[in-house]
């Protein structure tokens, strides 16, 4: 197939692991451009949690019997390849969510005594709802100020803003790697640079970056990192909060319950250890088992080659809709962002434009992207998403650059 080998990368054996991409969808082979919202799975994780339920199902933490010691060590091990992919010095700086937004809901909610009247909160316009509203709901519960780092027309952070934004009466300060919406792909470095000389704490959202480039949490220099397993094959349901050992002690658990807890009496109670203080209840253990052998899968390709994949489609998307008269892209230009690429084709609705390519086969996400302030800013209601992972290809983009000219001639725009 032409194409679908780029520089080392042989997206064809790739595509091979993931059954799901042999569906026709409406007569058509599937082209799924929707992975910013959830990533397709590889058999190597299906069968991983398969053999979990065929070999070793059982609750961890809990029982020395052999199922319970084979479940639990899964489960632990999973931890530690978590914290071994993003630079983490242990698995007890490692704890498993169920997503990205429950990752800063336990932030939002287990900093909390950090925050008093007249502190201040920063975030960026260009977040995901998940890191806008868990902080707006923490400025509300202590009377703390939100602020925002502003973005310039091109779609990324304003220098003077960021150092505008961030003073000495900021106490968390929580940034989107890359943005769902936009592409684009933040220095994250500088900024947590700002927030420590500024005593703040310093928090990432790497739900769209931890799938697609390598990040190591001591080289970005942040105190904490939230993803999602299911954004990088990992199955739905599985999520990580990274923090720093000294940091995640200090923060106060946010669900209370079984396995959390070191000690318990009627009145009191001492928490676990790290990790599990921040685990309560009966995990997903499957789900954790999964994301570990998705983890196994990306790092036996290899993150730099996966992001340079993505980088050569992406600017190969780029020149292709850029030939569409009347189609506008938001963001900056391809090196600068992640395979996100946001449009609209004046006069044609995003979701018309959704529907017209699904009846080619082609799947992408059409609306606010769950960043409507950011939209609102772009003057716009929501656009049209295309977003790459390791399986795309030049032909799928092909195929989305005539089934673009076709939404054109059906609307006559
Ligand atoms: N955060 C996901 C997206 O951007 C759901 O589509």
């Amino acid at each position: 197939m032409i194409g679908t080998r780029m520089k080392g990368l042989d997206v064809g054996k790739i595509m091979a692991d993931f059954p799901i991409l042999n569906r026709v969808v409406n007569g058509k082979p599937l082209a799924y451009l929707d992975n910013s919202a959830t990533s397709q799975k590889p058999l190597q994780v299906m069968e991983a949690i398969s053999h979990y339920y065929a070999h070793s199902n059982s609750n961890i933490h809990r029982g020395v019997h052999q199922l319970s010691a084979e479940s639990t060590a899964a489960y632990e091990e999973a931890h530690s390849k978590a914290a071994a992919f993003i630079g983490a010095s242990s698995m007890e700086e490692i704890v498993f969510t169920k997503n990205t937004t429950e990752s800063i809901n336990l932030l939002a909610y287990g900093l909390g005594s950090r925050l008093g009247k007249g502190d201040e909160i920063v975030v960026t316009q260009m977040e995901h709802h998940s890191n806008l509203v868990p902080w707006q709901q923490a400025a509300k519960r202590a009377g703390a100020t939100l602020k925002f780092i502003e973005i310039d027309q091109k779609g990324e952070l304003k220098m003077e803003s960021i150092e505008g934004s961030i003073t000495k009466k900021t106490r968390v300060v929580s940034v989107v790697h890359a943005s769902n919406a936009l592409g684009t792909v933040n220095d994250i470095r500088m900024i947590g640079e700002v927030a420590h000389e500024n005593g703040s704490v310093f928090i990432v959202d790497g739900a769209q970056s931890v799938p697609h480039m390598p990040v190591d949490v001591k080289a970005i220099g942040c105190d904490f990192l939230a993803f999602s397993g299911h954004k990088m094959l990992g199955p739905t349901g599985t999520g990580v909060l990274f923090g720093r050992r000294d940091m995640l002690e200090e923060t106060e658990p946010f669900i209370f319950g079984g396995d959390m807890i070191r000690e318990v009496s009627f009145g009191e109670s001492r928490w676990n250890a790290l990790p599990w203080k921040f685990e309560a209840g009966t995990p997903n253990i499957s789900g954790g088992i999964g994301l570990g052998a998705a983890i196994d899968y990306l790092q036996g390709i290899g993150m730099e080659k996966i992001e340079e994949q993505e980088k050569s489609l992406t600017s190969y998307a780029f020149k292709q809709l850029e030939t569409i008269k009347g189609l506008k892209i938001y963001g900056p230009p391809p090196e600068k962002r992640i395979g996100v690429i946001s449009f609209n084709i004046s006069g044609v609705h995003a979701h018309d434009v959704a529907e017209i390519l699904n009846g080619e086969g082609i799947a992408i996400r059409g609306g606010h992207h769950c960043a409507m302030p950011l939209m609102h800013l772009l003057g716009v209601a929501g656009s049209a998403r295309a977003s790459f992972y390791l399986y795309n290809t030049r032909e799928e983009v092909d195929r989305l650059a005539a089934a673009l000219e076709k939404v054109k001639k059906i609307f006559s725009v």
